[in-house]
């Protein structure tokens, strides 16, 4: 495999940009191909054999362009799709749930931690099995949040509607007493200001895109297949979804924390 290939991110839509936002920063040599499925999304209010299907046909597009590994960015895909994904394919998978709850068991004092997702990840159990597995937690708090979603995507991220949103979500949560809270979907690193100020400074707050980017690292250390400077052309960062290129390139900036030149429509539907 060649080491200067590009690392391959896919997620429901643009929410995976917070990953790729953490692997560029972490990793600046490395080349990245990303694909949102915008013609699909929201993939959080699906059944998990829509996801898995929808996820085997977004790596596959990935696959084909040559990636030498794959990030599941999205939650909720990686919540049920992991071993679908991993079976199909030839290069290293990685998701976002073990990373985050790695990072959750070496936050946590008190053992209580909260987990916040999609309706789809938090009834998969995925978030809840990885923390009780990595050690050291005895009670998993979880807490569907479906509103917040729509509510980053409309850039309402510092709004009063949002903190009422947040203040009820986060009651149960408070009320058990985490300690640490895991973003467990890609657009709540963006509501980390809201949610810190709702939970207080005692909340560790875990952003599974760090986490992930940092297991991306080591897998490709040990593989032989970082990327070093100098490559004459590279990095490469391209962008390609499955609906309204332009809706996303306007938003991009929110999630990336830059502005993406191009953005490429394509279909996956049939792969
Ligand atoms: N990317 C999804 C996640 O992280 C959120 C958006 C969706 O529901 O598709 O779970």
């Amino acid at each position: 495999m060649d080491r200067t290939a590009p690392i391959g991110v896919f997620d429901s839509g643009i929410g995976g940009l917070t990953v790729v936002r953490e692997i560029t920063r972490q990793l600046p040599d490395e080349s990245v191909i990303y694909f949102g499925d915008t013609a699909r999304v929201p993939y959080g209010s699906k059944s998990p054999e829509t996801v898995i299907r929808f996820s085997l046909e977004d790596s596959a597009f990935l696959l084909r362009k040559g990636v030498k590994l794959l990030v599941a960015a999205c939650n909720t895909a990686s919540s049920v799709s992991m071993p679908a994904l991993r079976g199909g394919s030839s290069v290293p998978v990685i998701g976002v749930i073990e990373p985050g709850a790695s990072a959750a068991a070496r936050a946590t004092r008190s053992g209580i931690v909260g987990v916040i997702g999609t309706n789809g990840t938090i009834s998969s159990g995925a978030y809840q099995k990885a923390l009780r597995e990595a050690g050291g937690i005895r009670t998993v708090v979880a807490q569907p949040c479906p509103l917040l979603v729509p509510l980053v995507e409309e850039g309402w991220l510092d709004h009063r509607i949002t903190t009422l949103v947040v203040e009820e979500y986060m009651a149960p949560l408070l009320r058990e007493k985490i300690d640490t809270l895991v973003l467990g979907c890609t657009h709540y690193p963006l509501l980390k200001a809201v949610l810190g100020r709702v939970l207080g400074p005692e909340v560790a707050l875990v952003d599974s895109a760090e986490s992930t980017a940092s297991v991306v690292g080591r897998t490709l250390g040990e593989a032989g297949l970082l990327s070093g400077p100098g490559v004459p052309g590279l990095p490469s960062h391209s962008f390609y979804v499955s609906d309204i290129p332009l809706k996303f390139q306007e938003i991009a900036q929110r999630f990336l924390g830059r502005s993406i030149p191009l953005v490429t429509q394509v279909e996956v539907g049939d792969a």
